[in-house]
């Protein structure tokens, strides 16, 4: 990274923890140079940098200040859709947006990954070896599911440090979330079954419904706030949940985080119907405040909760390493596991576990925080330079997606296929729905370093946008 960018990238992290409010003034080039032993030239590009981002702007003879938040555009409003129970049907739209991001060409607006350049492979491959070398044969036998007694232990460590408690003997290893979602769902489920999602939700949520012969009943979800508590206990009386599968820090496709007290005031609903979770917090560890929230598991006494998270988004994409922290159900899990793909890949648990306890991952996530807050600093301001206005989109505090409301009348579907046309990918909204609803919505990725592709691609898209 630039000298200039990793300044820039400073200064961001001051804004987004608070330090330094909307209209308060930014430390002066002068001073900036003096404090941080930087050129002039450099403190300068790193101030464009950041006006370019909408973060600061300039005052006639009075220098910098912080921009107002009511200079970017709204928030967008909370879906309408109506409890009721679907049949899910998800359509060919989501290999079409998975084909797209394999090939590099593509601008991966609609991807769902974040970019591969920013993973410590080096150190991975190092830790990766380093437990083939070491690795016990016998454990290719001991370690069958729930999975490596160190990786176990090493992840309920990591939960203690953000005050969740969970006991190395709930944790069943994985190969990625996806397979522990799926597990979930079929331990807690049988087909016909009505299970609660949100509305709009992540697609591979509804594939695993449609898969097994479910029935999603979606629930309005505020772009902000997440679910709306009172729909979902509607729909629970309603419609007999026999489960919720919800995501309550940085939800995709929306990047909702539910304030701590809601949470907990989910879990004394799911516990005053005895209703289980499937919790997805896989975007958990991307946040870019000063903790990391809380997940709705902090909450939960009865074992209620199946946590489901993984390496791929944080450390290791590709190595297809996960885990659900499964409460009372992590025997039937761990049984379902052994069913369906047997085990996860001993080496790489040991690898994993190595790097946990060996060299920690704090400072990798660290540094990756800070790039992606900056990175969606970097997309807000194109969409504000080249978006007519009109559109609302949120702003996540973690994560990597935005979701863009257009004006109605604008058909996300028609901007996704000339986007591809002109090799750029979005995810459109009717993606996310079973019912194909948010058709006038885009998720977009910011998980990719800011560059002027990006830029040209946001300029183009907005050429898609007059409404029909
Ligand atoms: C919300 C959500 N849950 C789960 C997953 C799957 O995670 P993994 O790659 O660990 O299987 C993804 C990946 O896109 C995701 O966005």
């Amino acid at each position: 990274m630039k000298l200039y960018e990793d300044l820039a990238n400073h200064v961001t992290a001051l804004i987004r923890d608070g330090t330094l409010r909307a209209g308060e003034r930014v430390p002066s080039v002068r001073q900036i140079v003096r404090e941080r032993r930087v050129s002039p030239a450099t403190a300068m590009r790193a101030y464009e940098l950041l006006e370019s981002r909408g973060l600061i702007e300039t005052r006639p003879r009075s220098g910098y200040y912080v921009s107002e938040p009511g200079e970017r555009a709204p928030a967008p409003r909370r879906a309408r859709a109506s409890a009721r129970t679907t049949r899910v049907e998800v359509s060919e739209l989501v290999f079409q947006i998975l084909d797209a991001a394999r090939d590099r060409d593509v601008v991966p607006l609609g991807s769902a990954f974040p970019s591969p350049m920013l993973f410590p492979w080096p150190k991975l491959a190092r830790y990766l070896g380093s437990g083939a070398r070491h690795m016990d044969p016998w454990s290719t036998v001991e370690s069958l599911p729930p999975g490596s007694s160190d990786l176990r232990r090493q992840i309920a460590r990591r939960y203690l440090k953000f005050g969740t408690n969970v006991s190395a003997d709930e944790i069943v290893i994985t190969n990625g979330a996806l397979e522990e979602l799926n597990l979930a769902l079929q331990v807690l489920t049988r087909p016909g079954d009505a299970v609660a999602v949100e509305a709009p939700a992540f697609y591979a949520c509804l594939q695993a419904i449609e898969a097994l012969g479910l029935k999603a009943v979606e629930i309005p979800t505020d772009p902000r706030e997440g679910v709306d508590l009172a729909a979902l206990a509607r729909a629970i009386d309603k419609h007999a949940v026999r489960a919720c599968w919800l995501m309550t820090s940085f939800q995709n496709p929306l990047g909702a985080t539910m304030p701590e007290a809601k949470k907990r005031e989910l879990m004394a609903l799911l516990d005053e119907h005895d209703v289980p979770l499937i919790e997805d917090d896989v975007y958990a560890e991307l946040y870019f405040g000063d903790e990391r929230p809380r997940p709705a598991k902090a909450f939960d006494t009865k074992g209620r909760v199946l946590h489901c998270s993984s390496f791929s988004k944080c450390l290791a994409p590709g190595y297809r390493l996960g885990w659900v922290a499964a409460g009372q159900f992590a025997s039937a899990v761990q049984r379902r596991k052994i069913t369906s793909s047997l085990a996860t890949s001993i080496p790489v648990q040991d690898g994993i576990a190595l790097l946990l306890r060996q060299d920690g991952y704090d400072g990798h996530l660290a540094k990756l925080r800070r790039t992606l807050a900056a990175q969606q600093g970097s997309l807000l301001a194109a969409l504000k330079k080249h978006f007519p206005v009109g559109y609302r989109v949120t702003q996540p505090e973690g994560g990597y997606f935005v979701w863009v409301e257009l004006p109605r009348g604008v058909d996300a579907l028609e901007v996704h296929r000339q986007a591809l046309e002109q090799g750029i990918s979005v995810a459109p909204g009717p993606m996310f729905s079973p019912r194909r609803e948010f058709r006038n919505c885009l998720r977009l990725n910011y998980g990719h370093p800011w560059t002027a592709d990006f830029e040209r691609a946001i300029a183009k898209l907005a050429t898609f946008l007059s409404p029909r």
